[in-house]
C-alpha cells in the first residue's frame, strides 16, 4: 500500500507494536557484517555448539532456528544430539570437550534437560568465556557486579529493544513479573544497571495487579498464558511480553499467547511487543552477538 493512503488512525497504532523481528533482523544484519570483519585473516570463524538431549519438539524447534541463524550470519554450529535416556557423565563428558575445542567459541545446552540430568550440575561445567547463555555462575556473579561478561541473550534482547526504541530507563519504575536464572533474575540487574528502580514479583507475590499498576516498563516472564491482565497495566506503560504458550483453538492447531493479555493491554500501552514476532526473535540475535563477543575475546 502506498503511504499517502494510510491514515493517521491507521498508522498510530503500529508505531506502538515493538517490531522484535524487524529490530532482530537488523542484529543479524551488523553481526554479518561484523562476523566477516572480525574474521577477515584469521584462521577460522566463529564456532556455536549446541548440545540437544531428547525430544522435546519446542526444543527441537528452538535449536533449528538458532543453528540457521549461525548460518545466516557466518557463525559456524556444531549440533550435539544425545538420547534422551544419555548418562549424565556422557552429558558432562561432551561440555567438558567442547570447553577444550578450540574450533568452539560458544556452548549452549539447550533446556530443560531431562528429569535425571542436574541441569545446575551441566551448566556449572562450561567454561565461562564459551558460556553464551550466561548461565554459569561466573556470568551471574559479574552481571551483579554490573562488570562485562556473557549475559543471558533473551534480557539482552529486551534491553535492545528497549533501547532501540528509545525507552529511558533513569528513576523509572520497572516491574518484573517472574525470577528464573535465565529471564527474570538477570533482566532485573539489567534494567537496575540501567538507573531503573526494579520490582521483581513471582507466584507468591501480594496485590500483583497492584504492584504491576506501579510500572513504567512491565515485563512479563511468568511462563503462565495471558495471566497479565489489560488493569494491570498502568496507561501508556511499556509492555514487554517474554512469554510463549500454546493454547488450544476450536480447530485444534493451537495459537501462541504471550503471558500479556494481548489486545487488553494493547488499549493501555504506549509501546508493547507481541507474541509471535516481539521477544522471541532477538534472543536468537543476541546468542549471535554473544557468540561473536565470545570469538573476539577469544581471538584476541
Ligand atoms: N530453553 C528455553 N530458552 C532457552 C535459552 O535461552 N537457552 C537455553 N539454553 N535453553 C533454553
Amino acid at each position: 500500500m502506498d503511504s499517502s493512503t494510510l491514515s493517521v488512525e491507521s498508522i498510530e497504532p503500529l508505531k506502538k507494536i515493538i517490531d522484535g523481528k524487524a529490530i532482530a533482523q537488523a542484529v543479524k544484519n551488523e553481526l554479518t557484517l561484523a562476523v566477516a570483519e572480525a574474521s577477515q585473516g584469521k584462521s577460522r570463524k566463529p564456532g556455536l555448539a549446541v548440545v540437544l538431549v531428547g525430544e522435546n519438539p519446542a526444543s527441537k524447534a528452538y535449536v533449528k532456528s538458532k543453528i540457521a541463524a549461525c548460518k545466516a550470519v557466518g557463525i559456524e554450529s556444531f549440533l550435539l544430539e544425545m538420547a534422551a535416556d544419555v548418562a549424565p557423565e556422557a552429558e558432562a563428558e561432551t561440555v567438558k570437550k567442547l570447553n577444550q575445542d578450540e574450533t568452539v567459541d560458544g556452548i549452549l545446552v539447550q533446556l530443560p534437560l531431562p528429569e535425571h540430568i542436574s541441569s545446575a550440575t551441566i551448566l556449572a561445567l562450561i567454561d565461562p568465556a564459551k558460556d553464551v547463555d550466561g548461565l554459569t555462575a561466573v556470568n551471574a556473579g559479574l552481571l551483579m557486579q554490573g562488570a562485562k561478561g556473557l549475559f543471558p541473550c533473551t534480557p539482552l534482547g529486551v534491553m535492545r529493544l528497549l533501547e532501540q526504541h528509545k525507552v529511558s530507563l533513569r528513576g523509572k519504575q520497572a516491574v518484573v513479573v517472574g525470577r528464573s536464572h535465565l529471564v527474570g533474575k538477570p533482566l532485573a540487574m539489567m534494567l537496575l544497571q540501567k538507573d531503573a528502580t526494579v520490582t521483581i514479583c513471582h507466584s507468591k507475590t501480594a496485590n500483583l495487579p497492584e504492584v504491576c499498576r506501579q510500572a513504567d516498563i512491565l515485563v512479563a516472564a511468568c511462563g503462565q498464558a495471558e495471566m497479565v491482565k489489560g488493569d494491570w497495566v498502568k496507561p501508556g506503560a511499556v509492555v514487554i511480553d517474554v512469554g510463549i504458550n500454546r493454547v488450544a483453538t476450536a480447530d485444534g492447531k493451537g495459537r501462541l499467547v504471550g503471558d500479556v493479555a494481548y489486545d487488553q493491554a494493547f488499549e493501555k500501552a504506549s509501546l508493547i511487543t507481541p507474541v509471535p514476532g516481539g521477544v522471541g526473535p532477538m534472543t536468537v540475535a543476541m546468542l549471535l552477538s554473544n557468540t561473536l563477543r565470545a570469538y573476539n575475546v577469544a581471538m584476541g
